[in-house]
């Protein structure tokens, strides 16, 4: 039976009619923890609507986004309706394995393939700066999935920073993978000074990372790839990604490179009329 019909045939003598079409018709699952939306019409079922959910899948908890994801840490508002209180979890994707404290770190489900997709241009023997590592969203795969050389990891808020490390063990990639706690601007700098060069830089951050520009290409090779994400109205596609790409120029330009977009790919919505896109650059 679809999720929002087992809703329905529980809550119908419960809840008034009217709102029974306001019931959620999917959900994320985050390791064995389901996270609901609820509109607001049914936020004050949401007890019954977690037991419900509960009882009927195999689930250690139901969670209940309550807003967006804020701050410079990209920290989730969430908090546990139904089951137990503990909101640390396993997550298996793709063949690597995540752990995280859903409370307190975001995992972008609508990032899936996006996450493979980079994995998968990982060429043999690559280095590679993830500058806003998290708990290692890129990393992890693209250290399982592919063959690189060597990537740096700089993550700086200290929970992510602990998963992350908990993660590299977890995957058995500590070889491959070194995780540096601190910001990506100043971290980028100690290794640019300590001689190290990247075939590949990754910005995965929203809002757009602009001010990290400069930094990501005082590391970047000549003959190296970017990926670099943004905010792209969905009207202004065109105007949007050539802006993002004056910006681009603009910091390759110091430090006498040249770009050269090969794609610009959306990966989600991300508000009404803003779309998230990652735009994979050609440095040269
Ligand atoms: C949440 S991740 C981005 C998500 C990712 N694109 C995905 O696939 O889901 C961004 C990370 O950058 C970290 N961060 C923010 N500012 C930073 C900085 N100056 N240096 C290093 N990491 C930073 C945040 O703490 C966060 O963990």
């Amino acid at each position: 039976m679809a999720f929002k019909q087992i809703l329905i045939e529980n809550l119908k003598s419960k809840i008034d009619e009217d709102k029974l079409h306001f019931l959620p018709s999917g959900f994320q699952r985050i390791g064995d923890i389901i996270v609901l939306n609820l509109n607001k019409e049914v936020l004050k079922y949401k007890k019954e609507i977690g037991k419900i959910v509960l009882n009927n899948f195999k689930v250690r908890s139901v969670c209940l986004k309550e807003g967006g994801i804020t701050g410079t840490f990209r920290e989730p508002q969430i908090s546990v309706i139904a089951g137990d209180k503990c909101t640390v979890v396993t997550h298996f994707e793709n063949g690597c394995y995540y752990n995280l404290d859903i409370k307190k770190i975001m995992f972008a489900k609508g990032n899936l393939s996006e996450r493979v997709r980079i994995a998968k241009q990982v060429r043999h023997d690559e280095i590679i700066v993830d500058m806003f590592a998290g708990l290692g969203y890129f990393s992890v795969p693209i250290a399982k999935l592919g063959k690189p050389k060597k990537i740096y990891a700089i993550e700086l808020n200290p929970v992510s920073f602990k998963f992350l490390k908990e993660n590299l063990s977890l995957n058995k990639i500590e070889g491959i993978v070194e995780a540096i706690n601190g910001d990506s601007k100043e971290e980028v700098l100690k290794l640019v000074e300590n001689g190290v060069k990247a075939d590949r830089v990754l910005m995965g951050y929203l809002p757009p990372p602009k001010e990290f520009l400069p930094y990501a290409m005082k590391i970047i090779k000549k003959k190296g790839f970017l990926h670099y994400e943004d905010l792209i109205r969905t009207e202004y596609v065109d105007e949007d990604v050539g802006k993002a790409m004056k910006l681009i120029s603009d910091a390759a330009a110091a430090e006498g490179l040249k770009v050269k977009l090969l794609l610009a790919k959306r990966v989600k919505g991300y508000a009404p009329k803003i779309e998230h896109y990652v735009l994979d650059i050609a440095v040269f």
